[in-house]
């Protein structure tokens, strides 16, 4: 018995830079690149092709600054790219990730409080909406909140709509843990916290409870979608969120995940492919509805040799 894999359920995530003509590889992240706009657009068409129709962005900005600002500046990188995707593929469904941590001088989600070192919700809720309001307002069809901050689906639902994006929906990070599998990432979005770490806003892995607390009020704020991210560690929580709410749910198997497997198959411990689709199916099982991997454009691929 297999688990039907569809490409349907797939989103493919990329890391857009500044400048022309760029496609930079990052130290330990394996065939992941940094895209200038230009040369991103010509990835998609593959992607596109590949018969995966849906991609999440992350931006890489020149310039960082104390509050990110230029996470919603006009002309921000993210924007530009948003319009010019949606220029040109009018069937890719385009999501953004919406968190200041690779904006900020500090590298930490939101906005600090003046002169200390902890997050400050109620500015870092007006930076996130504003951050989503200049996505929306470039075409963007789903926002992913990533920052954890406290209402923060509330807040961005609330300013989308009274900016007439009623239709704009919102894939909210829900169940995001502290975890330790998101070194690649953090070395492509150059978003490592400059001091401390990203307890206080993210998960404790152990407390399973709060996790499906923070799902049932991503829901109750207006989320069309729900995330568990991590994904292999936390198929536990998938499978409880999936029986327990009947609500559209994504996984995001992240950088780390996605880093296991490639170094493991650079070294001839096991096949990439066959790896891959166990864990693509592990994750299908538990009841994620959208996987989010770095894998995506392969996997399409090798549906289409089976
Ligand atoms: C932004 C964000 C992170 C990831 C997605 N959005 C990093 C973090 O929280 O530190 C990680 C994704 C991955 O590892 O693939 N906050």
């Amino acid at each position: 018995m297999s688990i039907n894999i569809k490409k349907d359920n797939l989103i493919y995530p990329y890391f857009i830079q500044e400048g022309v003509n760029k496609k930079s590889a990052i130290k330990s992240f394996p065939d992941v690149y940094r895209f200038s706009i230009d040369r991103l657009l010509g990835d998609i068409k593959e992607t596109s092709q590949l018969g995966v129709k849906k991609i999440l962005l992350f931006g890489i900005p020149v310039k960082k600054c104390f509050d990110g600002a230029s996470a919603y500046a006009k002309d921000n990188i993210i924007s530009v790219a948003i319009k010019k995707i949606k220029q040109e593929f009018n069937d890719v469904i385009v999501i953004t990730d919406v968190c200041l941590c690779a904006y900020t001088t500090h590298g930490h989600c939101g906005v600090l409080k003046k002169g200390k070192k902890e997050l400050d919700n109620k500015s870092t809720l007006k930076a996130l909406s504003n951050m989503a309001l200049s996505h929306a307002c470039s075409g963007v069809d789903w926002v992913a909140p990533s920052a954890m901050a406290e209402k923060q689906v509330l807040a961005i639902r609330g300013t989308l709509d009274k900016n007439g994006f009623r239709r704009t929906k919102i894939m909210g990070y829900s169940a995001k843990f502290a975890s330790n599998f998101y070194g690649p990432f953090r070395q492509a979005q150059d978003s490592f916290p400059k001091f401390g770490d990203r307890r206080a806003y993210q998960l404790d892995p152990a407390d399973r409870n709060k996790a499906l607390q923070e799902i049932s009020d991503d829901i109750d704020e207006g989320a069309d979608i729900v995330m568990v991210k991590p994904a292999l560690g936390y198929l536990d929580i998938i499978k409880e969120a999936s029986q327990k709410f009947n609500h559209p749910l994504a996984a995001y198997n992240v950088s780390g995940e996605y880093a296991f497997v490639k170094y493991g198959a650079k070294q001839g411990l096991w096949d990439e492919r066959a790896m891959v689709f166990e864990i693509i199916t592990s994750i299908k099982r538990a009841g994620a509805d959208l996987i989010i991997t770095y894998h995506a454009k392969d996997i399409a691929k090798w549906l289409k040799e089976q």
